[in-house]
């Protein structure tokens, strides 16, 4: 019983572009237990949406998994036919994206959208899915929703049509939610009251949430673990607590500090000089040695040499890094 529910190993997904192999995501490895809040955090173009398309098997041409893992609760979902795909996304593995109002169909209620997504042969009549929409809509915390229920999304606020998006991703009381960037495009106050939403449905359905999101502030607020994402890799996987105590990774330690104080909520991570290298043309060895000062402090020529395996200082605590192995 000890499986975690959901283990991804050694995951590259790559796209064939013209320009040559864009490595999005380049070996990436981590795992999410039943009733667990993991945050996956990095700057933007790091791979974190693609990570999260290729867990739920939506990547599309130019783009295929070339290697690697997803299993979830026993079943290996890379190379799995549509069929088991379908089977486990939406039901099982449920999503959020940024952009709530751009997911939802323009010209259908809100209701049924809800409706379709509640778990297929639970053999619910028409009025009885309305029933059930209207519940979730309500648990989601959406007032009026007997009203809202009729409703089209351009007459729902953005965080109203997030709050929509997460009742229809509960529709289907899946185990694990991938929320990518939930609540970057919502105004501070929307923000927080999103976040807390997502706590109390974690806790009350013991669903496991894999929060994406640029900002550290977020996942430091109601994630169980991180995994720090850094040019398509993990390059730190650690306890919330660790992240603040004792961040072991440069580019982790540079991302707390570079966290604005703790009243402003949209984190610049401008303290770091440089930016996320292109996947198109990584550096030989670790891609965040070129923005590394400790490397350079350190005089390590390692660092340009050769890429770090993923090492566990501690119990619990992974990092890629020579600094640490
Ligand atoms: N369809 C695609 N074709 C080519 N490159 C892509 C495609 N989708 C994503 N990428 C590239 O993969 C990298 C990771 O993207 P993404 O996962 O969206 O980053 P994040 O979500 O962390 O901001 C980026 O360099 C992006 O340009
Ligand atoms: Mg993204």
């Amino acid at each position: 019983m000890n499986e975690p529910l959901l283990r991804v190993e050694g995951l590259r997904t790559h796209f064939f572009v013209d320009a040559g192999v864009v490595k999005a995501v380049d070996g990436v490895s981590f795992e999410i237990r039943r009733g667990e809040i993991v945050g996956l955090v990095g700057e933007s173009g790091c791979g974190k949406t693609v990570t999260s398309l290729s867990i739920a098997g939506l990547i599309e041409p130019p783009g295929r998994i070339v290697d690697g893992s997803v299993r979830f609760d026993g079943t290996e979902l890379v190379g799995a036919s549509e069929r088991v795909l379908n089977s486990v996304r939406g039901p099982r593995i449920a999503m959020i994206f940024q952009q709530p109002r751009a997911s939802l169909d323009p010209v259908m209620s809100v209701g049924r959208q809800i409706g379709q997504a509640l778990k297929s042969g639970t053999g619910l009549d028409r009025s009885a899915r309305r029933r059930r929409a209207v519940e979730l809509l309500d648990r989601v915390g959406i007032s009026d929703p007997h009203r809202r229920v009729r409703e089209y999304p351009h007459q729902l606020s953005g965080g109203m049509a997030q709050r929509v998006m997460i009742a229809i991703a509960l529709a289907g009381e899946p185990d694990l939610l991938i929320a990518d960037e939930p609540t970057t495009a919502l105004d501070v106050t929307v923000q927080a009251q999103i976040l807390e939403l997502l706590r109390e449905l974690q806790s009350a359905n013991g669903m496991a949430v894999i929060l994406i999101t640029h900002d550290l502030g977020v996942v430091a607020e109601i994630a169980d673990r991180a995994a720090v994402m850094y040019a398509g890799r993990i390059v730190e996987e650690c306890t919330i607590s660790e992240l603040y105590d004792a961040p072991l990774h440069p580019y982790t330690v540079g991302l707390m500090e570079s966290r604005p104080a703790a009243s402003q909520s949209k984190s610049r991570l401008t303290v770091i000089p440089g930016s996320v290298p292109v996947p198109l043309d990584l550096p030989v060895g670790c891609s965040f040695a070129p923005r590394c000062a400790p490397r350079v402090e350190g005089g390590l020529t390692v660092c340009t040499e050769q890429a770090p395996e993923s090492v566990s200082p501690r119990d619990g605590h992974r990092v890629r890094c020579w600094l640490h192995g």
